[in-house]
């Protein structure tokens, strides 16, 4: 008998697609089972004055088959249609071809839960067997189906530089919602993530994550019938894109997860999904970092640096990371990129012999990089002037004075993963921060430039970590505006935002760790006042906070008092022993940074790991009545005991009353660390 419809099978959740005339549509996307029974999405009544793939629960179908509501495909031609060619079931997952008979398009639509994980991969090949070339003028990955009866709350991350994944939630109940980057780069604007649910069960939430990047969208259809549909691809800001005869045209992977625990569940598939992006790399722990940027600026000496060095080697640091300004013509921000040697005058001794002296402090030595980048005054520029982003008799634009190497080139991609190689090669480097602090203006070209430029970016990454696998590389560009699936595949760490004031970072990071995992979450002790929000926090908390991902230090520790070293190696030494726990347990987000209760919960077997912050007010607590904060945890067993010492409790009772947690004037932060004793 011929199979028409087919369950893919995450970890604890399943997906099930049926046959339906010319496209597949979803019958059930949830926990195992779910698909036991007649589809949620299932319409009746008679489709009116638009087409039935407007109101189905279609997988992914061009513009001839859903002409108004939103297609996943559209081709300059206008009104593709095809045919569902086949299904088969391949290694792991499933293989959908339809087939365009008027242009000879084939498109080949993939599916497959990660192994492990309530993650579903999703992604298209598109082949043109026609006899001429086909343009794309739009190219989502997939479309994702929602049942909102009562209306779609959408939930996603925005923001702007020093402010990104601030979280934000609205209830749509008609119509379309669309964030995105025109940017050629994630952007700081809006992360490419998205979760829904029904307006009237929050706990039941479906997200998608796009691994791209370059230009993106993620839109979502709320239609009248009780249904959101999300899709989710690449932006196709430089025009259509042409696919020759013969050739063939791949999407990024647009991912799913489903949860009934609401967005922190989601969270958590998330995280588990870029746990096994990591792969065998998160078995190595994340080093302690000390960067030097905000400490010294461009006002980088080998002297400064090595004495930097010495005081972060004393507080347990293990990578020393020199940021921007080690390189010639490096002053400030207007010359040096392009121009990848040590400057000479800072390093009268060698750049080797420095990198040395920082070793043998103990530390790994770390360097920032900014490859795809030059400044107009660079000898780069003067050699290859071709090499940017330009668009012929137009004025040029430049962002931070610099302008952004058009990587998509075959010898722009040589000189960029040469030159990192080389620096690789020459050094003793072990970690490597890549940064991008410009978005793209100009096209430059013809074609598909951001898709070029993404591939080639990919590909460098991909040749680094396979000819360098010891060295850790961090993602970074102007803070967080490159952060998504693709880099977390690709980076060790990535840098969320240039904003580590206290208060406006714990926003920040709490955003962060909805869609992503904290192995990921590079964050250092500075500083920093604060631009959003000004008030005073104590060094413990700002050492609390940074331990909430992969601690580092930024702040200038050479003004730092003996007191204040101290109580940072007490911080590192307490950090190292939990951080594997940080690194690899199942993350509670309790309460938020808007309220008095804000924590996060780290548990990874018998072991539980509790953050806290006081949001609040610092002055005047206990000196009239008042009660302990309690922070209720999640996922124990309520029937064990748990310890932090001379504290013990029940699991019932951490669950249900909560950890106490008692603020004082000097006391804004804590970290709890409890074992499973029975
Ligand atoms: C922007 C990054 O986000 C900072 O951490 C720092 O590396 C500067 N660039 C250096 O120019």
């Amino acid at each position: 008998m011929t199979a028409t419809a087919w369950t893919l099978r995450g970890a604890t959740t399943e997906y099930t697609v049926r046959r339906a005339g010319s496209w597949l549509e979803l019958v059930a996307w949830g926990p195992h089972g779910v698909s036991d029974g007649p589809s949620p999405l299932d319409f009746h009544g008679k489709v009116q004055y638009m087409a039935a793939g407007d109101v189905a629960a279609v997988e992914y179908v061009p513009d001839g088959l859903r002409p108004f509501l939103g297609p996943d495909l559209v081709l300059a031609t206008r009104s593709t249609y095809w045919e569902l060619a086949g299904v088969a079931e391949v290694a792991g997952g499933l293989r959908a071809t339809f087939a365009d008979r008027v242009s000879g398009l084939r498109a080949e639509t993939h599916y497959r839960f990660a192994p492990g994980t309530d993650v579903i991969e999703r992604w298209v090949t598109l082949h043109n067997d026609g006899p001429a070339e086909v343009s794309v003028v739009e190219l989502g990955s997939a479309g994702y189906c929602v049942p909102t009866p009562a209306g779609a709350r959408l939930t996603y991350l925005c923001g702007q530089w020093s402010q990104e994944f601030t979280e934000t939630a609205h209830v749509q109940r008609r119509g379309r919602f669309e964030i995105g980057s025109a940017q050629g780069v994630t952007g700081h604007q809006f992360s490419p993530y998205l979760a829904v649910g029904d307006a009237a069960s929050p706990d039941r939430a479906w997200s998608v994550s796009l691994a791209w990047s370059g230009s993106w969208r993620i839109a979502a259809d709320t239609d009248a019938a009780g249904m959101t549909r999300i899709r989710a691809g690449r932006s196709l800001v430089d025009g259509p894109v042409t696919l020759a005869r013969g050739g063939t045209l791949g999407t990024p992977v647009a991912a799913g997860a489903y949860s009934d625990d609401g967005v922190g569940g989601l969270a958590r598939a998330w995280h588990a999904y870029e746990r096994a992006l990591a792969g065998a790399r998160l078995d190595r722990p994340r080093p302690v970092v000390y960067n030097s940027w905000e400490a010294t600026h461009f006002d980088v000496t080998a002297d400064g640096q090595a004495a930097l060095a010495e005081i972060a080697a004393g507080l347990g640091v293990e990578t020393f990371v020199v940021d921007d300004g080690w390189f010639t013509g490096r002053a400030d921000d207007r010359g040096g990129l392009g121009d990848w040697t040590p400057d000479p005058a800072t390093f009268p001794d060698g750049f080797a012999a420095f990198a040395e002296r920082i070793r043998a402090t103990g530390m790994t030595f770390g360097l920032w990089v900014e490859p795809e980048m030059v400044n107009p005054p660079s000898a780069l520029y003067a050699a290859h002037p071709d090499w940017v982003y330009r668009a012929d008799g137009r004025p040029m634009t430049t962002i931070r004075h610099q302008y952004l190497l058009n990587l998509g080139r075959p010898d722009v991609f040589a000189f960029v993963r040469d030159t990192l190689a080389g620096l690789l090669r020459a050094y003793p480097i072990g970690y490597l921060k890549w940064d991008f602090n410009r978005p793209r203006t100009e096209a430059g070209g013809i074609g598909d430039v951001d898709g070029a430029h993404v591939a080639n970016l990919y590909r460098i990454l991909d040749h680094l970590r396979a000819a360098f696998p010891d060295v850790v590389v961090e993602g970074c560009a102007a803070g967080g505006a490159r952060v998504d699936l693709a880099m977390a595949a690709r980076a060790d760490v990535v840098w969320p935002s240039d904003n580590t004031a206290p208060m406006d970072r714990l926003r920040i990071q709490h955003g962060f760790l909805l869609a992503h995992a904290p192995h990921l979450m590079s964050s250092w002790v500075t500083d920093a006042t604060g631009m959003f929000d000004d008030r005073p926090r104590s060094l413990d908390f700002r050492f609390v906070l940074a331990a909430a991902g992969s601690l580092g230090i930024g702040a200038d520790i050479a003004r730092w008092t003996a007191a204040e070293r101290a109580t940072a190696a007490a911080w590192v030494a307490r950090y190292k022993a939990v951080r594997g726990v940080i690194a690899g347990g199942d993350v509670y987000r309790i309460g938020d940074p808007a309220s008095p209760r804000c924590a996060i919960q780290y548990t990874l077997g018998d072991r539980t790991v509790v953050l806290a912050w006081n949001t609040g007010v610092l002055d005047g607590l206990g000196q009239v009545p008042g009660r302990d904060l309690r922070l209720p945890l999640r996922g124990l067993d309520a029937a064990a005991r748990y310890g932090d010492g001379a504290a013990t409790y029940s699991g019932a009772h951490l669950m249900a009353a909560g950890l106490p947690v008692r603020w004082t004037a000097s006391h804004d932060a804590s970290m709890t660390e409890l074992r499973r004793l029975s």
